[in-house]
């Protein structure tokens, strides 16, 4: 991992974190987290349940938070009575690392019973939790069901990794790394809105995708023939971000994973930047088991190089062909996961539309696919409106006239959260 938290100074000196600490091997690697944070100018204030303090120590978390540590609801000091509120009003961040099943449940429930859950309770600002615990714990639908919970009131789920967890199994559950917590950090702090905690951003964030996970690619992949040349195609990405966004109005959490663009990150939306095919499958993989609807918009590349040469190839010694192998298709991949996510594809044709899209369908075991034609005047991967046709897995079909992307993004949702059963129209 390449981060500097230094490069970072700028924005976060003078922010001001809290972070909870709850009873998990992993608040091992809290500390960690404080230090990066502490280095790129941030303040912090640490607040360690009871349980937490088995797995790290006072001494470690006041010495690297340059801050007394908040344990008691009630110490004995003169600013007893207040403390929770000092905090809850100090912090432009509230992160709880790492967050067990019991502080989710406690938080999902609305219990406040120690200086942790007290002082988030009356916290008004955007809160994130990493979870970790054991991959049972972690699928438990109760666990899950709590997590939806705070989901929809706006709180930001830090997924956990997949790997051997601290009892030797292999599964999901384990903490993210404090690198890409440090990530999410500056991500929230960008667009504090999308992740408060307060009846207001609830209301934003309620929407028919409320507590649903939604996974988009968007643009181009590159494959590589030399140190600065590629194969690609002409995807803008401009219809898989539009699919992102509309998905975060309609109160989804989003995560997009992009090819090389040229459009901002979305704000709100986690990002993951790819650049080959290979890439982009691994990443879906990644997440296709812990997302309720894929959308996949981004236009692999069908081919890569057989050979890539470390060094720039020398003009006076071009190859006369290049050799090209298939990439794996990513669909046809993700169908043979298990997942239980809704599945939207696109079919990009220039001859027999809806026969050929009709086909991708069937063999890439889609939901449904958004048919859109290659060369016609408005539409295609690099205009900014496009002309589709719907069609389900029932066989429905539904044609569309050209329309700008961010419209038609709308109509892809509608069409989903209907078949998804979610019910509800956006328009
Ligand atoms: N796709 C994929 N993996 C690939 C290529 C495409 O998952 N290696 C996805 C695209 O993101 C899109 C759908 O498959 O959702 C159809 O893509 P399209 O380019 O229309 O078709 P291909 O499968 O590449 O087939 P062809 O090029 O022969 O039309």
């Amino acid at each position: 991992m390449t981060l500097n938290p230094e490069d970072h100074k700028e924005f976060l000196t003078g922010k001001h974190i809290a972070i909870g600490i709850t009873g998990g091997i992993a608040a091992y690697k809290t500390p960690l987290l404080i230090r990066l944070l502490r280095r790129a100018g941030a303040d912090v204030r640490v607040i360690a349940t009871e349980s937490a303090l088995k797995f790290t120590t006072r001494w470690t978390l006041e010495t690297l938070s340059e801050n007394p540590l908040e344990t008691e609801m009630f110490p004995e000091d003169s600013q007893a009575e207040t403390r929770h509120i000092s905090t809850a009003t100090w912090a432009d961040l509230f992160l709880i690392v790492p967050a067990t099943a019991n502080i989710i449940g406690k938080i999902a429930s609305g219990i406040s019973d120690d200086a942790l859950t007290t002082t988030l309770c009356a916290y008004t600002g955007p809160v994130a939790l990493a979870p970790a615990m054991n991959t049972n714990m972690y699928e438990n639908p109760i666990t899950k069901k709590n997590l939806g919970t705070l989901r929809e009131v706006g709180y930001r789920i830090i997924d956990p990794d997949s790997g051997e967890m601290a009892c030797h199994t292999f599964g999901v559950g384990r903490m993210a790394e404090p690198e890409r917590i440090f990530e999410e950090v500056l991500e929230i702090l960008r667009a504090p809105e999308t992740h408060r905690n307060d009846s207001a951003a609830a209301t934003t964030l309620v929407g028919p995708l409320a507590g649903k996970k939604v996974l988009v690619t968007a643009g181009p992949c590159r494959e590589p023939i030399d140190s600065v040349r590629f194969i690609s195609n002409r995807s803008s990405g401009k219809m898989g971000y539009a699919l992102a966004e509309q998905a975060l109005a309609l109160g989804a959490e989003v995560t997009l994973i992009s090819g090389p663009t040229a459009l901002e990150k979305p704000a709100g939306v986690k990002t993951i930047r790819i650049e080959t095919t290979q890439e982009l499958l691994e990443k879906v993989i990644e997440n296709i088991a812990t997302s309720n609807i894929l959308i996949m918009a981004a236009a692999p590349a069908d081919f890569t190089t057989l050979e890539y040469s470390e060094q720039k190839i020398k003009k006076g010694s071009s190859p006369k062909s290049l050799n090209l192998k298939p990439t794996p298709d990513i669909l046809k991949e993700v169908s043979k996961v298990d997942h239980s996510a809704f599945v939207v594809g696109f079919a990009l044709e220039s001859e027999n539309l809806v026969e050929n899209a009709r086909r991708k369908l069937r063999d890439k075991k889609l939901d449904m696919i958004v048919a859109n034609p290659a060369g016609e005047s408005g539409a295609g991967p690099d205009s900014p409106t496009n002309r589709a046709v719907l069609i389900e897995k029932s066989g429905e079909t539904t044609e569309l006239s050209r329309m700008e992307k961010t419209r038609l993004a709308q109509i892809i949702l509608e069409k989903t959260i209907a078949l998804c059963g979610l019910g509800a129209q956006t328009t």
